[in-house]
């Protein structure tokens, strides 16, 4: 799976490149993670990527072609999506990250300040929100994307069951079916109080285990 990421921003996906499964998944040729500064496709002296928008209105807008020259410079995938970050677009689910799962290239286009030029509609397939809240921009929101999709990625987890045991199935509004789970030690104290693990998970009974962890799940 190759995600490019247009964004003014490059900076804020170093450390998310760097850690944990993610580094893995670039090291093991899983994923490539490809970030396009949208600023080394302007024109001008001044770089400049914003711009006051026709009519008034507060605030500044995204330019078009800086974002336009940025697109063109990718390679031309067959498979591809190009996925506008937006937090008027759609809401972005787990069975939307399912469906991205499916595709070879992922192009993500972070749009900050007030918006993008909205001649911007002619040249993505979507636009994605990952929640009813306001970011400063699609970086974040870019990142949450591509998280949920490579997990989904055959041998991005290094244990397979991982994947099976959360049911994260493809319906819409998944149940996200999970039960509480406890590590050593067996009794944690804060002053006088104790927390303690369910006796049951201690017993070693494998029937009794299964039934309590599906009593248990939500
Ligand atoms: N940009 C700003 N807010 C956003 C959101 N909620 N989802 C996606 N992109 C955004």
């Amino acid at each position: 799976m190759k995600f490019d990421v247009l964004t003014i921003f490059p900076n804020l996906f170093d450390s998310f490149k760097k850690e944990s499964l993610i580094s893995k998944a670039l090291k093991n040729k899983i994923i490539s993670i490809n970030i396009i500064d949208i600023r080394n496709f302007t024109s001008d002296k001044h770089k400049t990527v914003d711009d006051t928008p026709y009519g008034g209105g507060a605030g500044m807008l995204m330019k078009i072609e800086p974002i336009y020259k940025a697109l063109k410079s990718l390679k031309k995938e067959k498979d591809r999506r190009i996925i506008l970050l937006s937090p008027g677009g759609e809401q972005f689910t787990q069975k939307k990250a399912v469906e991205y799962s499916k595709f070879k290239n992922l192009v993500f286009i972070c749009g900050r300040y007030e918006g993008i030029d909205a001649r911007i509609e002619n040249f993505i397939d979507e636009k994605i929100s990952i929640g009813p809240y306001v970011l400063n921009g699609g970086e974040v929101a870019s990142m949450v994307v591509m998280e949920s999709v490579s997990r989904l990625l055959p041998n991005f987890l290094g244990n397979k069951d991982s994947l099976n045991e959360e049911t994260f199935n493809e319906k819409e509004n998944a149940d996200f079916v999970e039960y509480p789970q406890f590590t050593r030690p067996e009794i944690f104290k804060v002053g006088n109080k104790q927390y303690k693990v369910p006796e049951v998970l201690l017993s070693g009974n494998h029937k009794l285990i299964e039934e309590w962890k599906k009593k248990n799940s939500k």
